[in-house]
């Protein structure tokens, strides 16, 4: 038995990537995954192998933060019909980041198609540890990567309702960089602060778009980074800190936000989708109280406890997956090719062009697509709560919108909808009583919707983890009507 679960041992969060392993319950010490292991199978799972395990520098003698390098781009395969560079408003830039010892954080901006008055959008890839590339080149960015490497428009990117900013996060992220590794970051608290950093002299380069309303956005362990944010942006807001930050709202798509509920969520849903039968149901369920507590003391004790219970909590989901050889966890109703679930492998080939790095203004830095040294981590923050930061935000009125595509296992609705109806604040009570009502695009239902005041969850049809890559015209519509107020 335990050498079964060692060989298949699973995944990671991409969230974006998928979760991990778990045989602190079947095996001894010595046969372990190592957290950096886990990591690896995340990265073959979308077939990605980027050449450095962490973007590290040898020396960066130029460093003065804040700071921000900028400048405007185009692709040199892309038609752009005659739109000069200026009109484009496509920028990639660096970010000296101010409470860092010597770290600068990548991102692209791309203004909005429509409107450069539609609010601004962030959006946050998981892991953690892979760039938010991954979701610009493949779910909803201006265009996607064609499999001869040619970029295509896309007619659903979200900058055709937002002006949208793509980072690589944490620092080591993608072409994100330090030469120190004290800058790597272990925590929401390290993230958020430094996200909130770079925000600050993003606006203070851009002033025209600080004055536009502001949503935080993201995927799978972003279900972590997103809610965290947030509230660093509205303390900073409520102090006085810096530049207002219009901060509105903020979106997970099948997010990791509250494991102990999640976790436990598991089984349920595996025995709805059919993944399992009553009698794995009953077996695999015995892992439960031991899961919630090690959660529980996570949250009270924190570090180790918090490593403890990722490897406790995560046999409830390895022993799903074992029990379904070839099954893709971000999307059951599909199978993972060997190691290989989605194939993200071009935009390590386009972005490592000279071509593209010369656009981008890189220099010589590589791409590193998922860093599973930065996953490594993070391991303490895996299994700690960041819901418990959402009510305050909510009796604020900032909007809070969460949403699953309903056939993905690893960060499925049934534990997301069950977080966000457990959630104490002065609207739980007429949420829970609030009907489940259909969630209706173009004349058709595209999912199913529940609402009160500012806190929305919604199951979202015909999708896995990957929202905006499966259903793109539904989860653009999603983003546009949420932000007007006008879901319903
Ligand atoms: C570029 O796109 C425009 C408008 O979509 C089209 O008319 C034109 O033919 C395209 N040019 C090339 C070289 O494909
Ligand atoms: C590459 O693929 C795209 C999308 O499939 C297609 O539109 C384009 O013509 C192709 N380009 C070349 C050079 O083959
Ligand atoms: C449940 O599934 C397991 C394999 O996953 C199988 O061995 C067992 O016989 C099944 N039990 C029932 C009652 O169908
Ligand atoms: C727990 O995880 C942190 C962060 O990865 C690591 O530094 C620490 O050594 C781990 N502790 C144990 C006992 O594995
Ligand atoms: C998708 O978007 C187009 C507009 O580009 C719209 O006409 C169409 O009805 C949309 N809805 C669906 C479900 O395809």
């Amino acid at each position: 038995m335990a050498s079964t679960f060692i060989q298949i041992s699973l995944s990671f969060l991409l969230l974006l990537l998928t979760s991990p392993f778990s045989c602190a319950t079947y095996a001894n010490n010595h046969l372990h995954f190592s957290q950096k292991q886990q990591a690896e199978k995340l990265i073959k799972s979308f077939n990605l192998f980027p050449k450095d395990s962490i973007n590290i520098a040898t020396h960066d003698p130029s460093f003065v933060a804040p700071k921000i390098v900028e400048k405007s781009f185009s692709f040199p395969s892309l038609n752009y019909s005659g739109l000069s560079v200026e009109d484009l408003g496509h920028h990639a830039g660096y970010c000296s980041l101010q409470h860092s010892k010597v770290a600068r954080l990548f991102y692209l901006f791309f203004e909005s198609r429509n409107n450069k008055k539609d609010p601004v959008v962030i959006w946050l890839t998981g892991g953690p540890g892979c760039s938010s590339e991954l979701a610009l080149f493949y779910e909803n960015g201006p265009f996607h990567i064609a499999s001869n490497l040619s970029l295509v428009w896309n007619d659903y990117g979200w900058d055709m309702a937002s002006n949208i900013l793509y980072v690589d996060q944490p620092v080591g992220t993608g072409f994100s960089y330090t030469t120190d590794e004290s800058d790597i970051c272990h925590d929401e608290e390290g993230i958020s602060n430094d996200l909130y950093d770079f925000l600050q002299a993003f606006f203070k380069e851009h002033p025209q778009f600080a004055i536009n309303d502001f949503y935080i956005t993201g995927e799978s362990y972003a279900g972590h980074y997103i809610p965290a944010f947030a509230t660093r942006i509205h303390q900073g807001n409520k102090a006085k800190e810096g530049i207002h930050i219009k901060l509105k709202g903020f979106a997970i798509g099948n997010g990791l936000t509250n494991p102990e509920i999640q976790y436990k969520a598991y089984t349920d849903y595996a025995l709805e989708m059919n993944l399992i039968n009553y009698t794995d149901y009953n077996s695999i369920n015995l892992n439960i109280p031991q899961c919630e507590k090690e959660a529980k003391k996570c949250g009270t004790d924190g570090g180790n406890a918090c490593n403890t219970s990722y490897y406790t909590c995560n046999a409830i989901f390895d022993q799903i997956v074992t029990l379904n050889p070839g099954l893709n966890y971000y999307d059951i109703r599909k199978k993972c090719n060997g190691d290989l679930c989605y194939d993200l492998s071009n935009i390590e080939t386009f972005l490592n062009k000279e071509s593209v790095r010369d656009a981008l203004a890189v220099g010589d830095r590589e791409f590193v697509s998922c860093s599973s040294d930065v996953y490594d981590a993070m391991q303490t923050d895996w299994m700690k709560n960041l819901e418990v930061g959402i009510p305050a935000l909510l009796e604020d009125g900032i909007k809070v919108l969460v949403y699953a595509g309903e056939y993905d296992l690893i960060c499925n609705w049934l534990g997301n909808s069950r977080w966000v109806q457990a959630m104490e604040w002065s609207g739980q009570r007429q949420y829970g009583a609030s009907p489940t009502v259909p969630f209706v695009v173009d004349g058709a239902v595209a999912g199913l919707l529940k609402s009160h005041g500012p806190l929305n969850f919604l199951k979202v049809h015909d999708a896995g983890h990957l929202v905006p890559a499966d259903q793109p015209n539904v989860s653009l519509q999603m983003l546009r009507r949420w932000m007007k107020g006008k879901l319903t």
